[in-house]
């Protein structure tokens, strides 16, 4: 199921592991309310989203079997599940910090439910779609040395770079599964346009509802969180590029040589095995 481009080292496989999520700071975020509003609106699209994600590989679980191809499944069904259980885990403290969480749970309820009724391929061609982009999110995480979260709370950081971590590490997994039944471009490059806009209308959805809870929906805020994202070194600004890389024809996740990322990551990760926990 390799490409030519996937690292010789790759291996994925499930790291068990169970974050120290507490005490959670209200604005873990550089003591921001939009940063942080909008990691919360991530993390209340994982629990049942990557549930759909596992589901959709699945169904072709005979055809993947027969092509000997198992291992890397394991690994990704196995790192996905373990990021559901995590952000559950997270997503009970956000909300014990005053926010109704139930909506945003009946929500993607009805998304994952609305997917099953889909084709198999249309189902994993959309998870191929959110992979790629979770994927570009996990770059800009991990990129220039965690820049861009070093002033996140350290315990929540780990939860963070650990999911940036194995999101790099899987990204082509379900992209791998879709080619090997046969999935064309046409319906992966529609598939991208439609998770595109359903992605960030939720999330800017999501985010918009937790700053209003704490009141913090005001000019001034938006203006900052638009400047995050689109600003000169925004996080979208500077990964459109990324994302655009898709939309080629002979496109695989790994024509994006990203694997020094995960080497410095683990690098870290051996000279202390707690410092997975504190980067
Ligand atoms: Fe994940
Ligand atoms: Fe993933």
């Amino acid at each position: 199921m390799k490409s030519d481009k996937t690292p010789e080292n790759l291996r994925i496989r499930r790291r068990d592991i169970k974050f120290d999520l507490e005490p959670l700071d209200r604005y873990y975020f550089g003591n921001h309310p939009f940063k942080t509003h909008f990691m919360n609106a991530l993390s209340t699209l994982f629990p049942i989203g990557e549930g759909q994600f596992i589901k959709s590989v699945m169904n072709f679980k005979d055809r993947i079997q027969e092509e000997g191809r198992w291992e890397e499944i394991q690994g990704f069904v196995g790192q996905e599940g373990a990021h559901s259980r995590e952000h559950r885990r997270l997503n009970l403290l956000i909300g014990s910090l005053g926010y109704d969480l139930q909506p945003l749970d009946e929500d993607m309820t009805d998304w994952a439910r609305k997917e099953s009724n889909k084709s198999f391929k249309k189902q994993l061609a959309k998870t191929l779609c959110l992979e790629h982009f979770t994927a570009v999110m996990a770059n800009v995480i991990l990129k220039n040395n965690l820049e861009v979260v070093k002033d996140m709370q350290a315990r929540i950081k780990a939860i963070w770079v650990w999911h940036a971590v194995e999101e790099t590490e899987h990204k082509a997994v379900a992209f791998n599964v879709y080619k090997l039944v046969g999935g064309g471009y046409c319906m992966r490059a529609v598939t991208m346009l439609q998770a595109t806009r359903e992605i960030m209308r939720r999330i800017m959805k999501r985010t918009k509802y937790f700053m209003k809870v704490d009141n913090e929906w005001n000019f001034k805020n938006r203006w900052q969180g638009f400047k995050l994202g689109w600003g000169k070194k925004g996080i979208f600004s500077t990964s459109l590029r990324h994302y655009f890389k898709f939309f080629r024809i002979g496109f695989h996740p790994w024509d994006i040589d990203n694997y020094y990322l995960i080497e410095e990551w683990k690098k870290r990760y051996a000279k202390d095995s707690q410092s997975v926990l504190y980067i």
